[in-house]
């Protein structure tokens, strides 16, 4: 019977595989990207059977990674400073169907576009009262609400002149090591877009699009924070873009 469920899943493995389309992915070596080549394979990528484990783990992460709150904007005198921002994304498969209990880690800058992190320089001003990460856990239907700051744009260093539009980090373990994404999404009508290297190094305009958020219309919502949707799509022809 394990033998059986073990080539069954290996044949959805494969099934994957060849819906992958690698246009939709980013090129691996980005041009004024310096960390690309480093963080990258120079020799092609040779395809391998998964092992059962990777077809069927990793089980019940949401018991050893603690969910930290949804809520990282703070209120009253420890509200975070920024546009407040009600993301609302919700997470499927290659068929669409939702996929519930997905562990989502997301991390983002500051609203002056500062990480709590000690590689970032000092080009904008750290806000007390903002860390800017989060742990999450899908619902059953595949959905999850995060309530935050715009994170604001911010220079690469080293990079001659590269700001990052403003973007959110995701990484997501679903209940399959198949199902594991790391990606960023993006914001609509945002210039520094458009000359994105990392945004800019998927070659196929309708996946980029798929990292862009859109803003719900103004109209019906209680105005205090911007709302935006988003989708990730974990597998298949129409996955998110992996982005580091
Ligand atoms: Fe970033």
């Amino acid at each position: 019977m394990a033998a059986r469920t073990s080539s069954a899943a290996r044949a959805h493995a494969e099934y994957l595989a060849e819906l992958r389309d690698e246009r939709t992915q980013p090129v691996r070596i980005v041009p004024g990207y310096r960390q690309t080549p480093g963080r990258n394979p120079a020799e092609p990528l040779i395809r391998r059977a998964l092992t059962l484990t990777e077809l069927t783990g990793p089980g019940q992460l949401e018991r050893r990674l603690e969910v930290l709150g949804a809520d990282i904007a703070g209120q009253g005198e420890r509200r975070a400073i920024g546009q407040l921002m009600q993301l609302h994304v919700k997470v499927i498969d290659e068929d669409g169907a939702p996929l519930p209990g997905v562990v989502v880690e997301m991390w983002q800058a500051n609203g002056a576009g500062r990480y709590i992190h000690p590689n970032d320089d000092d080009h904008a001003p750290v806000d007390p009262n903002f860390y800017g990460a989060a742990r999450v856990l899908t619902d059953e239907h595949g959905a999850f609400e995060l309530r935050t700051v715009k994170p604001g744009a911010y220079p690469v260093p080293e990079s001659g002149g590269w700001w990052r539009p403003p973007h959110v980090h995701f990484s997501l373990f679903g209940r399959i090591w198949l199902s594991r994404l790391v990606t960023q999404m993006y914001f609509p009508g945002e210039p520094l877009n458009a000359q994105d290297r990392i945004l800019n190094a998927v070659p196929d305009a309708e996946a980029r699009e798929r990292l862009v958020a859109h803003l719900v219309p103004p109209a019906g919502l209680s105005g205090k924070a911007l709302v935006f949707e988003h989708q990730l799509v974990v597998r298949g022809r129409s996955a998110a873009p992996a982005q580091p």
